[in-house]
């Protein structure tokens, strides 16, 4: 698949943080690709901040370093280096501002995008500072990125930080799995097909699971995560935005608005989490194998040696009270170091009213479409079949399978470059909403508070399992079993 360039405004991106981890993994491999696809206008420039007192020269060599090995040729590297810049800043003081702002200002009208790959605490005193030194100016763009905040509470006072200077349609919140190609493709596969839309209620859908499975531990993230954990790592943005497009109503245009006003809907038809009703499971990876390799437990990964009650997997079923979608379980679980790096949703169609075949042609298994974000993105679709031959019938079912690997050559961009791209451009439709982030918060916080409250311990699982029994017995209790053939 050749990615089809729509050209963008020449811009300059300052990244604070840029010396992080996040650029250096994926912000500026997506730029470079861009860059290498011709999107990336001549005039444009990137700027990394952070402490760290380096010149261009130093910032190029560690980028030359950390990035390099995604070069597609000299000529395309060369050109993306020398856009590349390091400023010394600290975004919580003062000074240092007026050399951004003297370097951003010799080139007049310049779209403006500025990125906060930092800790939710400096989102606010950045904002209040480009505001200060006058950087705020119409073209500017802020993106933020997850968490933000830990509650509701402080996600509203970083919201209300952030919009004391940036307008609602100046401020990108990024969730980059809505940048994945699989998951824009499900709004194609709803909205640009007749065929689905109709069954797609709780008249033929039976149940909904949605899994992002990883094999991957702390990757050296133990201070953040373990603030933070499962549930407000992937389950409050991620989970909940693929849950949204799953269930949202057919919304008048693939408008930014438009969209978004349909998902907080659905996000407002949640029904409570209890924790009473077993409806939600926490777990915690104890010493086990990843990958065929022996890996320890989170408690020994974590190097203050202290005791954690952090879950690093949850489980949870999901009801939303709304005509559509009312009696129809979303069961959604996530958690880290499992069995398989798996990312899915698997609609599951109800069977059958009424076998008109004999027992002797076998059982009848109820349609099922996989869309698989990750690996292998695709679409399956479970279809019974007769099994070919003479001597009477017997069923089969069998995959029905578009592997868009198979289908479109070429390489899939990452999320991050469509995001960034779209940022440039002025198109929200693919961030999250103020009133999105703050409505998730609400439905997940009481939860939270009550977990942290109590004094009960997550379930234990081995790492490179599919995590803990209890998980299994959520989905079971209700006659249902989890979609692992990935695995
Ligand atoms: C991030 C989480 O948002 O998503 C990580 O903070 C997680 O903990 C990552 O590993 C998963 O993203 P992906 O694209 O690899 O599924």
């Amino acid at each position: 698949m050749t990615p089809k360039n729509i050209p963008v405004d020449p811009f300059d991106c300052v990244i604070f943080g840029g010396t992080g981890d996040l650029s250096l993994r994926k912000l500026l491999p997506a730029l470079y690709h861009r860059d290498v696809d011709g999107q990336i206008p001549a005039n444009s420039r990137i700027f990394s901040i952070s402490r760290k007192a380096m010149d261009a020269g130093a910032y190029r060599a560690l980028v030359e370093e950390r990035v390099g090995k995604n070069k597609a040729d000299i000529a395309s590297w060369e050109r993306f280096l020398a856009r590349l810049d390091h400023i010394a800043l600290d975004a919580s003081a003062d000074a240092g501002w007026d050399q951004l702002k003297r370097r951003l200002d010799e080139v007049p009208g310049q779209v403006r995008v500025f990125y906060l790959a930092t800790a939710p605490a400096l989102y606010g005193p950045t904002c209040a500072r480009l505001g200060k030194a006058g950087l705020a100016t119409p073209e500017a763009r802020v993106v933020v990125e997850k968490p933000i905040g830990h509650d509701l509470a402080s996600a509203r006072q970083i919201n209300d930080e952030i919009g004391k200077v940036f307008a609602e349609g100046q401020t990108y919140r990024i969730d980059h799995y809505l940048g994945k190609e699989t998951v824009q493709n499900l709004i194609a596969l709803r909205f640009a097909n007749s065929l689905f839309e109709p069954l797609w209620s709780n008249t033929w859908v039976d149940h909904v699971q949605i899994t992002a499975a990883e094999t991957v531990g702390l990757e050296g993230r133990a201070d953040y995560y373990d603030t933070a954990g499962a549930l407000r790592d992937m389950v409050q943005n991620h989970l909940l935005q693929l849950l949204c497009l799953v269930a949202l109503e057919p919304p008048r245009s693939f408008d930014a608005d438009a969209v978004r006003d349909e998902k907080i809907k659905v996000l407002h038809a949640l029904e409570p989490i209890g924790e009473s009703d077993q409806g939600i499971i926490r777990g915690q990876y104890r010493r086990g194998a990843a990958e065929g390799k022996a890996v320890p437990g989170y408690q020994e990964e974590l190097s203050d040696g202290k005791s954690s009650r952090t879950e690093t997997f949850v489980a949870l079923k999901v009801g939303i009270a709304n005509w559509r979608w009312a009696g129809v379980p979303f069961y959604l679980r996530t958690g880290k170091r499992l069995a398989a790096r798996t990312s899915e949703i698997v609609i599951q169609f109800k069977a059958v009213p009424h076998s008109i075949f004999p027992r002797s042609a076998g059982g009848l298994n109820p349609n099922r479409l996989v869309i698989r974000l990750q690996p292998d993105e695709g679409i399956t679709l479970h279809l019974m079949t007769k099994e070919p031959g003479p001597g009477g019938l017997r069923l089969k079912s069998v995959p029905l399978d578009l592997s868009f690997a198979e289908t479109f050559t070429g390489r899939f961009p990452e999320a991050y470059e469509r995001l960034l791209l779209d940022v440039v451009r002025g198109n929200p439709t693919l961030f999250m909403r103020r009133d999105e982030v703050e409505a998730a918060w609400t439905w997940l916080d009481a939860s939270i508070r009550s977990w942290e409250e109590g004094s009960e311990a997550p379930k234990s699982y081995m790492a490179g399992s599919w995590g803990p029994t209890a998980a299994t017995a959520l989905i079971e209790r209700d006659g249902r079993t989890w979609h692992e053939e990935a695995a």
